[in-house]
């Protein structure tokens, strides 16, 4: 494990982000996966944040709901098989990372762990969210991403990253 700035890598791992990365959360013992391709680095309040759009109908909306916390881990190798399951099943229905034959180690300034593959990680708590709705977006972006999903709105879960490293 190696520490590094919350922007170390932040070229490569947008790159990343835009094809498959991954994001932990972790409640009563129950630790759920899911695939993620939207987000956001950067700073807000002086505080480096990574925002992450989860729509409201995933299990992982219900556990952030809860824990107020979430891992991001950008895969710096081949993880086809993980993001097929963990971007495609759920977590109400079944446990991904026995399904994906992915482990995870533990956080290390957030209760919720990591997933144990080589990558970079952010561990982040959350200090706001709010839930997007039709009111003053785009009619395109609405009708192409909301309207045909019976308005199924992202929330964005702004996480403060409270601490950031490699695990090669
Ligand atoms: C490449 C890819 C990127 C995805 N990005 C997101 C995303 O940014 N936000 C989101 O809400 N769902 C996204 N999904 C869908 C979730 O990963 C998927 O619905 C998952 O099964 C949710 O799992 P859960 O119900 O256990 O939370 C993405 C799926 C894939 C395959």
């Amino acid at each position: 494990m190696q520490r590094v700035p919350f922007d170390f890598n932040a070229e490569r791992n947008l790159n990343v982000l835009s094809n498959a990365a991954f994001l932990t959360t972790h409640f009563e013992g129950k630790t759920n996966v899911m695939v993620i391709s939207w987000g956001a680095l950067g700073f807000m309040w002086r505080l480096p944040i990574f925002v992450a759009m989860v729509r409201r109908s995933r299990f992982t909306h219900s556990l952030l709901d809860k824990s107020r916390e979430f891992t991001v881990t950008f895969p710096y190798a081949d993880q086809t098989k993980a993001v097929a399951i963990c971007g495609q099943e759920s977590g109400r229905r079944i446990d991904k990372l026995a399904a994906s034959g992915l482990s995870v180690r533990a956080g290390q300034s957030v209760a919720t762990p990591v997933l144990d593959i080589p990558g970079m990680q952010l561990e982040c708590k959350i200090v706001y969210e709010r839930l997007m709705g039709p009111t003053r977006l785009d009619k395109t972006i609405n009708e192409l991403w909301y309207d045909r999903q019976s308005g199924n709105y992202h929330t964005f879960f702004i996480g403060e990253v409270v601490d950031s490293y490699l695990t090669l």
